[in-house]
Order: C-alpha cells, then sequence, then structure tokens
C-alpha cells in the first residue's frame, strides 16, 4: 500500500499546501439524497417506576446502520443505534446506568458536561476500562438541567468515530411550550465511497486535523427530512459528536432563530441569532419558527468555517431540512421562556496558564492513542499543553472551593475546542473581548493564535478531572492534562 505520488500531493493539499492540478479536495462531501423517513426516536427504556429515579440498560455492540436509504454501514453502537438511546431525566433523578461491553476491545462511557462523582466520569484514569464481556453500573444524580451526552473515554478517537455516543437530556420545572422538542446530535463519518464503509483511521492528515467526514449525520442520517407542525415554535438540542467537524450553523436565508441555552444549561433570557459555530463537544438549545404554509421547507445548513489549515473555503452543506406540515399553530414568533439565573462569579483566587502547542515528533515516543499513554511509535503530530504532551507532566493541583481563573493561550495555527471534566465554567473574554451573554459551559472553542480565559469555580466533586481538546485525535495525542482537586 504505497500511496501513488499524486496522492502524497493531495494529502498535502489538505493542510493547506498549494493544491496542484488534478486532486479531489480530501474534504469534499458525497452528494447524498434527501431521506423521507422519520428519525428513529430511540429513547433508554427506564426500569425503575419511582418518578426521580432513571434506571436503565445500555449495551455497547457492533451493528449495521442504515444513514441513507439503502446504505448501511457498519458501525460501534449503543444498543444497535445510532445515535444510542437517549437518556431522559428530571433535575435531581438518580441514574443508574447497566452498561455492558459486547465489542471487541475495553471502552468506558464519560457522561460529557455532567457534573458527577469522580469514579463515574469514565475517564481511564478513574475507571479501569470495562473489558469485552465486561459490565459497569454507573450511577450518579443530575444536577443541571440541560442537554449533555455520553461517550467512549478510550482510544476515542476510533471509538467515537465508530458510532459510540448518545445524548442526555435533563429537564427541570420550566420548561418553554413548544410543539415539538427534539435532540439532533450531529455527526460525520469519513466512508468508501465505493463499499459505504468506514475508511482504515490513521495518517498525519487525520492526526493533524482530525478525522473529517464526507457524509454529515443528524440523528445517524444522511440528508433527513424532519416534519414539523407548521406554524409552530420548534426546539432543536444540537450535540456535535463529530471527531473535528465543526458545524457552522445557520437556517436557509439566514432565517433568525433562539438561542435558549447552550452546553451547561438555559441563559439567563434567550437570545435572537443567525448562526452557532458548534465545536466538536459542545451543545447549543435553540427554537426555530417554522413558516404558517403548509409544505414549506427550511433547510438546517452548515456554512463554511476556516479553523486552520484550509479546512474553511468549501460550500455551504445541507444538514437536514424541515418541513411545515398540517394546518397552521400560529404561535407567536419568539418563545415564552421563563428567565433563568446565571449567577456573576466571584472574583478568582487562582489563576492559571495552560498554553495550547502543536509541533511534529520523530520516530518512537510516548503520546498515543489512549489518552493514558499506552504508547506506540508515533510518527506526525504531537501535541501539549504548557510542553507536555499527556501522560507526560504533572498534574494540575487545586483546592475544592476555589474560584480559578485561567488563561487559554492558543499557539497554534488552527482552532482547539476546549473541555473540562466535572466542573463546568463561564466565559470571561476572548483576546479581551467579553462575551454577548453570560452562560455555563464545559466546552470552549479556541480560535487560532487567540487567547481565551474562563472563569472555573470548583463547585462540588474532588478527584482526578481531564481536561483536553476535544478534537479527538488532538486529545489521544497529547493535547490533555489533568486536574487534581482536593479537599481544603
Ligand atoms: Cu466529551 Cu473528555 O470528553
Ligand atoms: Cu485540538
Amino acid at each position: 500500500m504505497h500511496p501513488r505520488p499524486s496522492m502524497i500531493l493531495c494529502v498535502g493539499a489538505g493542510l493547506g499546501l498549494a493544491l496542484l492540478g488534478g486532486c479531489a479536495d480530501p474534504l469534499a462531501l458525497l452528494p447524498m439524497p434527501l431521506w423521507e423517513a422519520p428519525f428513529v426516536d430511540a429513547v433508554a427504556v427506564d426500569v425503575d417506576p419511582a418518578p426521580d429515579r432513571v434506571d436503565v440498560e445500555l449495551e455497547a455492540r457492533e451493528a449495521e446502520v442504515e444513514i441513507a436509504e439503502g446504505r448501511t454501514v457498519r458501525l460501534w453502537t449503543y444498543d444497535g443505534k445510532l445515535p444510542g438511546p437517549r437518556l431522559e431525566a428530571r433535575v435531581g433523578d438518580r441514574v443508574r446506568v447497566r452498561f455492558r461491553n459486547r465489542l471487541p476491545e475495553a471502552t468506558t462511557i464519560h457522561w460529557h458536561g455532567l457534573r458527577l462523582e469522580n469514579a463515574m466520569d469514565g475517564a481511564a484514569m478513574v475507571q479501569a476500562p470495562v473489558q469485552p464481556g465486561g459490565e459497569f453500573v454507573y450511577d450518579f444524580t443530575v444536577r443541571d438541567v440541560g442537554t449533555f451526552w455520553f461517550h467512549p473515554h478510550v482510544r476515542s478517537d476510533e471509538q467515537v468515530e465508530r458510532g459510540l455516543y448518545g445524548a442526555i437530556v435533563v429537564r427541570g420545572p420550566n420548561e418553554p411550550e413548544v410543539a415539538s422538542d427534539q435532540v439532533v446530535v450531529l455527526d460525520d463519518l469519513l466512508v468508501d465511497p465505493g463499499t459505504f464503509q468506514l475508511q482504515p483511521f490513521g495518517g498525519s492528515r487525520e492526526a493533524m486535523l482530525g478525522r473529517q467526514g464526507n457524509v454529515l449525520l443528524a440523528n445517524g442520517r444522511a440528508q433527513p427530512v424532519v416534519e414539523l407542525r407548521a406554524g409552530g415554535l420548534h426546539r432543536f438540542r444540537f450535540v456535535n459528536a463529530a471527531n473535528a467537524r465543526y458545524f457552522r450553523l445557520a437556517l436557509e436565508g439566514r432565517r433568525r432563530f433562539w438561542l435558549l441555552g447552550v452546553d451547561g444549561g438555559p441563559l439567563e433570557a434567550p437570545r435572537e441569532v443567525d448562526e452557532l459555530l458548534v465545536v466538536p463537544g459542545a451543545r447549543f438549545d435553540v427554537v426555530v419558527r417554522v413558516d404558517d404554509e403548509e409544505g414549506a421547507t427550511l433547510d438546517w445548513q452548515a456554512l463554511p468555517y476556516e479553523r486552520g489549515h484550509g479546512t474553511g473555503g468549501r460550500p455551504v452543506a445541507r444538514v437536514m431540512r424541515l418541513r411545515a406540515v398540517g394546518s397552521s399553530l400560529g404561535a407567536p414568533a419568539a418563545p415564552n421562556v421563563a428567565a433563568s439565573d446565571v449567577p456573576v462569579l466571584p472574583a478568582s483566587t487562582v489563576q492559571r496558564e495552560l498554553r495550547f502547542q502543536e509541533g511534529m515528533m520523530a520516530g518512537a515516543s510516548h503520546g498515543g492513542h489512549d489518552m493514558h499513554g499506552s504508547g506506540g511509535s508515533m510518527m506526525g503530530p504531537r501535541f501539549s499543553i504548557n510542553g507536555a504532551s499527556f501522560p507526560e507532566g504533572a498534574p494540575l493541583r487545586a483546592t475544592l472551593g476555589d474560584v480559578e481563573a485561567w488563561t487559554l493561550v492558543n499557539e497554534t495555527e488552527m482552532d482547539h475546542p476546549f473541555h473540562l471534566h466535572g466542573f463546568r465554567f463561564q466565559v470571561l473574554d476572548v483576546d479581551g473581548v467579553g462575551p454577548d451573554f453570560r452562560a455555563w459551559h464545559d466546552t470552549v472553542n479556541l480560535p487560532a493564535r487567540k487567547t481565551v480565559r474562563i472563569a472555573v469555580p470548583l463547585e462540588e466533586f474532588p478527584g482526578r478531572w481531564m481536561f483536553h481538546c476535544h478534537l479527538l485525535e488532538h486529545a489521544e495525542r497529547g493535547m490533555a492534562g489533568e486536574l487534581e482537586v482536593r479537599a481544603p
């Protein structure tokens, strides 16, 4: 399997080098038809009759998944579904997930964005991975209203790409009245155009840019058509489960819509917006008013976004199509949403600086492939924070109850989606410019060559917590670290 010389040039083209004639764009999407079938909306079955308890079973296993009409892909799934069955809970519920691993390799489940006991976090530093045939019971209480998600934290670049992800919706007492409320998990798959199976993993372009697919998926479907009651307010909770793709989402014609919440819960009040940058790991909760006229369509589109190394400059792509059906509900133009409180944080007592770096590594070294240093001979890019490529470097030590201010300096030529486990944070500013609104995040984009400051209250759970780039190829190649939080 020696690449032809022209392929070497094509590989380079993806890294922003001169595009020489005859090379196909490695980031181009395959043309896909619209698909009319309704979503398979799988919700995990709660077997505990108590109102404040959710008790579900979840099994990781291989399955054939139909992602376009008549096109199936062999994937790794939760319960045979893509996305995995959604967990539904109310704030304060105790959730038990009896997990069984039927995959050919070890795995864990990380509950992205949930604040919970360290032992339930699923990072391999706090949990021995569940071996093939093994089981583990995750048991935690959900503290925050919002949209969260779950995925493996072992070899996550391959395991998440193969299809292991699902959403968790935590509802509160004051949910707005809407005609429909749906979670849309965004992803992309890199498939072979002929066989439609996943392309092999690896290569230095994939390591550098992250694996970006050639088919966009919304809830496991390419180009789905969703029928929604005409003239109604419809709620969409977007989750980006892609390894590397940034979804810059907009409605066709730049129709405006309402932003209700981000990662860690509701905003204080909804805001009218006309686009969202949904980076890997992030969530956005929005409301759209669908046209009054039956049959009218409106597309959710992915607009071009340059996240470095020539990833921008591509055509607008359709993510999904909305179609108005039935007589108009005649809903008001804007949703009626109860105010939420996002507190102003007290001044921080601890300051830290984290510098995000990329470089090349030559020959054998550690730093790859399970965020925990099983090692291996690595060529190609090497990612680090403050000079240490995880698991190199000492953990950051912190004290429970402190409010810390972190300065995240992106020294590289590309954006990185930063994620912290176990805690939530507020963005203070990006290159000195404050955000438009106060909100709780667990994931934030670090634009190329910019500095983002965040405030992190270490509210509740001591333990060993990871932070990392959520571009999973980067996380698995060292752009990660550990925060060790102890009781005072
Ligand atoms: Cu969504 Cu450490 O991950
Ligand atoms: Cu990164």
